[in-house]
């Protein structure tokens, strides 16, 4: 059976709407997921159904397997423009179901799922044996209807991906499956934070599903989105996961199991989900747990550069003199080292006109500076490099807001502690760490806090006798060193 995805649709209407349709290969990927359960009539929901290309998925599937012989399809879509592909999508599912002696039922509902499932009713029913979906993505407003209609249900959802994904965890009987492929976004983050919770303790994961690269099945104003598939059971055992991987949709290998605790740590207080996609991954996560410090054991704070540029246009220099008081941008790191001034295209100078001005500024000291933005592709997702004052007459020094600020309370550390913790975050350990559980293009400063560190011997020892960054594989060497 072929689903035209996207029959008579103009794209750059379907992209302002967030309609990423899945690929026919993402959809059978998606529609495996789930473990089908043995019942006399299986009850699905596609909410946000588009032209029906999960619906015919999930269809194939039962009909290849033969075990199920009825399947009640609901499927849902705000879009008029949609409803005729997804209704001849149902027909020729109902034909399939046919050929194959299954009994398949697909009821096409036009409307708006988030008002059809909020509220005293839920219109669509309220006990599906499978939700599967390919939410819709975009922001929501902390004012919008739509996320005071799913707080009024116990969820906060900031986006409308994760406001799909609470409302097919609701839609489930105890012990169904919900299967979706969405961003990686609320895997960690203060963002997500209460709606990982919240979903937490409803549905417990069955399976994950990552890709090597970010695509744009879901994409944010044409931001590349890292993407996952998982399938969770509501009121579901937390026993062991499964993890999968694959470069796109085709080459799905490397099947792992994983326990819980180690996707979920049960003491962590901010209930990151990490996925671990082989061995490496599972060492870099025992070694950084087992670490004995935290920022706040080492007296060490990070917070993001308070100068945001935009807003405070009147204090900028575009061509500082040396004696000028240093601006500094994510763009200035090279190296382990700053270099400043540099070709940037951004005014590097900081003036001081009024009175207030000056609480942009840290004194004089060496400061550890991490990039707040970085993206799967690259080398390594944390970048960090050492602001040393001998280099730059001892000024007081401004830091952009793209960076996060490694300091002792508003003052610089010590050099020794300043060049261990730099070389450290810059290892091979502390990336693969990162990336267990960072799902987004942010390093934010929680993301840092909330990692353990070597203890403050160790950072000294390591960053005693460093001027520069080493090369990657004897800084990895160094770093093996102060491991516990
Ligand atoms: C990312 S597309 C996915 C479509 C389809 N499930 C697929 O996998 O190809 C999300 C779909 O949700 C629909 N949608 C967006 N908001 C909706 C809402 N509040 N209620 C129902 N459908 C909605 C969009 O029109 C779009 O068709």
């Amino acid at each position: 059976m072929r689903v035209e995805a996207t029959i008579g649709l103009d794209r750059t209407a379907q992209s302002a709407r967030g309609q990423y349709f899945t690929p026919e290969l993402a959809a059978d990927l998606i529609a495996a997921l789930p473990r089908l359960p043995e019942v006399p009539r299986l009850r699905v929901l596609d909410p946000g159904a588009g032209s029906g290309m999960l619906t015919a998925a999930i269809i194939q599937r039962t009909c290849r397997e033969q075990r199920i012989k009825e399947v009640d399809v609901t499927a849902a879509e705000l879009d008029a423009t949609l409803l005729p592909a997804l209704k001849q999508t149902a027909e020729l599912c109902e034909e399939q179901g046919r050929k194959s002696r299954v009994k398949v039922r697909v009821t096409v509902v036009p409307g708006d799922v988030i008002a059809q499932q909020t509220g005293p009713g839920m219109e669509l029913g309220d006990d599906f044996d499978l939700v599967i979906m390919n939410p819709p993505y975009k922001k929501l407003a902390a004012s919008s209807w739509q996320r005071q209609a799913m707080a009024a249900e116990g969820w906060d959802t900031g986006n409308l991906y994760a406001a799909f994904v609470a409302l097919g965890a609701d839609s489930l009987r105890v012990g169904g499956q919900l299967v979706a492929i969405t961003p990686r976004s609320f895997a960690n983050g203060p963002y997500f934070e209460r709606f990982r919770k919240q979903l937490l303790r409803r549905v417990a994961f069955d399976r994950i599903h990552t890709f090597e690269s970010r695509s744009t099945v879901f994409a944010d104003n044409g931001v590349l989105q890292e993407n996952i598939i998982f399938s969770a059971t509501r009121g579901g055992r937390r026993g062991m996961i499964t993890v999968t991987s694959s470069r796109d949709h085709t080459d799905v290998r490397g099947e792992r199991t994983v326990a819980y605790d180690e996707l979920v740590a049960p003491d962590d207080p901010h209930q990151f989900i990490r996925i671990t996609t082989d061995e490496l991954d599972d060492d870099a996560v025992r070694t950084i747990t087992s670490l004995p410090a935290s920022l706040a054991a080492l007296a060490v704070r990070v917070s993001t550069g308070k100068v945001v540029d935009f807003r405070a246009q009147d204090n900028l220099l575009h061509a500082p003199s040396p004696d000028s008081l240093p601006l500094i941008y994510p763009g200035n790191l090279r190296g382990g080292k700053v270099l400043w001034p540099r070709p940037i295209g951004k005014a590097q100078g900081y003036q001081l006109l009024g009175a207030d001005d000056s609480k942009a500024l840290l004194p004089s000291g060496y400061y550890v500076l991490v990039k707040r933005f970085s993206a799967k592709e690259e080398r390594r997702r944390i970048v960090a490099a050492v602001w040393d004052p001998a280099q730059h007459n001892q000024k007081p020094v401004a830091f952009e807001n793209h960076l996060n600020v490694f300091h002792a309370n508003g003052t610089g550390l010590d050099r020794e502690l300043a060049w261990g913790l730099c070389a450290w975050l810059n290892s091979s350990v502390v990336d693969r760490y990162f990336r267990t559980f960072s799902g987004h293009t942010q390093v934010n400063a929680t993301d840092l806090r909330s990692m353990n560190y070597p203890d403050e011997d160790a950072l000294r020892r390591l960053g005693g006798g460093l001027e520069n960054l080493p090369e990657q594989s004897e800084l990895d060497t160094l770093v093996e060193q102060v491991k516990p």
